[in-house]
């Protein structure tokens, strides 16, 4: 499959919403929560084949501001998912040399989460492959409305005036400023919407969608995703290449 990617473009950061799990379990007969299991091992599977073509950023949105609405024991086992993903994959991303982060109101998720998140953030600090970044808690608004409310905390302090808050200083205060935005947004269980995902970085993403469940995506739906980005022009809402 190497070879099928040769000469293409290889985006700098994919982000990807994994949708489809209660689906796929629905037409395996199974309950929800092992539609979640399969797709928390297929994170290992696209996660390695990411950092082996070279992406250099892999944002997964794990858990939505959003998903607390769901049933608690829905949301319990996804987090207890999360606190073992956590401890299991460690030797897989030291091995990597895969740096972890994660993104979101992280302070709302259970400190078991949270201290698991720290640990596995702080290990793989030094490590300088591709960066593996989990939103958590995420939404986009939420973001924005974090960010404004640190600018305007900045302003009543006076380290800003209203007349410097221009794009940059907004980028500044999002979760994780140095994070380039995405060059491709790709959306697996076929519904065509962003859900609140990165909706300051994903501007000019080009977004690939697929009605295939996440435990069912595989390295060569994701090859066939980067082939599909490749082709495509991006003019970044000027003329150029036409
Ligand atoms: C959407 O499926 C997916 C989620 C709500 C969470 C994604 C979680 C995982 C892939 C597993 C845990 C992740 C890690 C990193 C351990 P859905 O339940 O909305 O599917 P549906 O639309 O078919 O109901």
């Amino acid at each position: 499959m190497t070879v099928a990617l040769t000469g293409l473009k290889i985006p700098v950061h994919i982000a990807i919403i994994m949708d489809g799990n209660g689906r796929w379990a629905k037409e395996q007969g199974l309950g929800r929560l092992l539609g979640h299991e399969s797709g928390a091992e297929n994170v290992r599977e696209i996660t390695r084949e990411c950092s082996r073509l070279g992406v250099g950023r892999l944002t997964l949105y794990a858990f939505s501001a959003e998903n607390w609405k769901r049933p608690a024991p829905e949301i319990q086992g996804l987090m207890k998912l999360l606190a073992d993903y956590l401890v299991h994959e460690r030797k897989e991303i030291m091995d990597n040399n895969i740096r972890f982060t994660a993104i979101g109101r992280l302070h709302e998720l259970p400190e078991d989460v949270q201290k698991e998140l720290a640990e596995t953030s702080r290990m793989s600090a030094g490590n300088s492959g591709m960066v593996l970044c989990l939103a958590l808690a995420y939404g986009g608004r939420v973001e924005i409305v974090d960010a404004v409310r640190r600018l305007a905390q900045d302003v009543k302090d006076g380290r800003c005036s209203p007349d410097q808050i221009d794009e940059k200083a907004i980028a500044r205060c999002l979760y994780d400023p140095a994070a380039p935005d995405p060059d491709l947004l790709i959306r697996t269980g076929g519904d065509l919407r962003v859900s609140n995902f990165l909706l300051w970085q994903i501007s000019y993403s080009e977004i690939w969608v697929t009605p295939v469940r996440w435990p069912d995506f595989t390295k060569d739906h994701l090859h066939e995703a980067i082939r599909e980005f490749s082709r495509r022009d991006r003019r970044f809402g000027t003329i150029q290449g036409l």
